[in-house]
């Protein structure tokens, strides 16, 4: 069986900022109370004509050139989102369509938080099948669009933004995918939804007028999870590997909140230098937060090649989740 590399890396913010100081004219909040509490200090947030599939295909267009190749040198071609530009056609399709990538095929994965998590994992076992030479994995995600700008304990939390990553098969049989970890558990989908919209509670002005088109968040629940799930899951994928955080060279984690990271990168026993946190900047961007961090990893020379790199995500359903990957470039 082939190793499945990430050859490439493209993302994409719009540039529009919205910062705590901005949210603290909109509603009952503070600097403060946001940073010590998430960490985050600023979010960029999509302007209104520009969609999912807009920021995902200059995501995508970034990766491309790096690599030097065409879209039409693509196989096949996933976008993680929770917000499609609309159901169907699948935001696949339309990036497709617009990037001219004229011989893939490919779809929509929704798996919240972890979304681009999992879609690292299809893409690579896709190539590690020997059937795609190169597969194009981006996550985008427009949050301002499902985020309830009156709704302090939401509002503050989420930002806009897209990443892709190209993986293809490996050269180098150390490079590439080592394994993943992979969980689902249907019992938490309560604590965090976007109740309405759906075949369960379809569109009204019902439902319009009671906010369902929002996200809805028990956050402690939520939390708890997280820091529980997100910790379990990267020390079981280290020890079936018989590895322990000293053998890793980078953790980059889902950026939903600074303590969450910051609580596993301890257990884990992995020192500040070697866990990226960019939340500061992005906020939680769901399905971009790990391409996003990983750039920024590469970029402060803080993820080379040869690296050793553990992901790891939990999100809403619940979902979470860890993979370990040997940098390839
Ligand atoms: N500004 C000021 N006060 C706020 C606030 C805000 N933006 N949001 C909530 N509060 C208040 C609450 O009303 C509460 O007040 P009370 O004690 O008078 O009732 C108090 O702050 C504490 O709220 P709590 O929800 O317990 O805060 P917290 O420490 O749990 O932090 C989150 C809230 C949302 C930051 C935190 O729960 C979290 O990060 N959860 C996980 C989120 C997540 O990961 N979501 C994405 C999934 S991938």
């Amino acid at each position: 069986m082939p190793k499945a590399k990430i050859s490439a890396l493209g993302c994409y913010v719009p540039p529009r900022l919205l910062t705590n100081f901005d949210l603290e004219k909109m509603v009952d909040t503070s600097n403060e109370w946001i940073l010590e509490r998430t960490g985050i200090v600023e979010r960029h947030i999509a302007a209104p004509d520009v969609a999912t599939s807009d920021m995902a295909v200059e995501a995508a267009r970034v990766a491309l050139a790096q690599r030097g190749i065409e879209a039409s040198d693509l196989d096949a071609l996933l976008v993680c989102t929770v917000t499609p530009d609309m159901y169907f056609p699948s935001t696949a399709c339309l990036v497709q369509h617009r990037l001219g990538a004229k011989k893939v095929w490919g779809f929509d994965l929704i798996a919240a938080c972890s979304s681009f998590l999992y879609g690292m994992g299809v893409g690579a076992h896709l190539v590690m099948a020997g059937t795609h030479k190169k597969v194009l994995v981006i996550g985008a995600d427009t949050m301002s669009r499902i985020i309830d700008y009156t709704d302090r304990s939401t509002c503050i939390l989420f930002g806009d933004g897209a990443g892709a990553m190209l993986i293809e098969p490996s050269e180098d049989d150390n490079n590439g995918l080592i394994d993943f970890l992979y969980e689902i558990d249907g019992s938490g989908g309560d604590a965090l939804k976007m109740p309405a919209g759906g075949s369960r509670m379809p569109p009204s002005h019902d439902t319009v007028e009671k906010k369902l088109h929002y996200v809805h968040q028990d956050g402690q629940a939520v939390f708890k999870y997280a820091v529980r799930k997100m910790y379990e899951a990267c020390r079981e994928l280290l020890a079936r590997n018989n590895m322990s955080g000293k053998d890793i060279g980078c953790l980059i984690c889902h950026q939903a909140n600074r303590r969450i990271i910051q609580a596993t990168a301890d257990r884990l026993g992995m020192p500040p230098e070697k866990v990226i946190i960019n939340i500061d900047r992005y906020g939680n961007t769901t399905s971009a937060t790990l391409p996003l961090a990983t750039r920024d990893a590469v970029t402060e020379g803080r993820l080379k090649k040869g690296d050793l790199v553990v992901y790891a995500a939990v999100g809403a359903g619940f979902t979470a989740g860890a993979s370990l990957w040997r940098w390839a470039y």
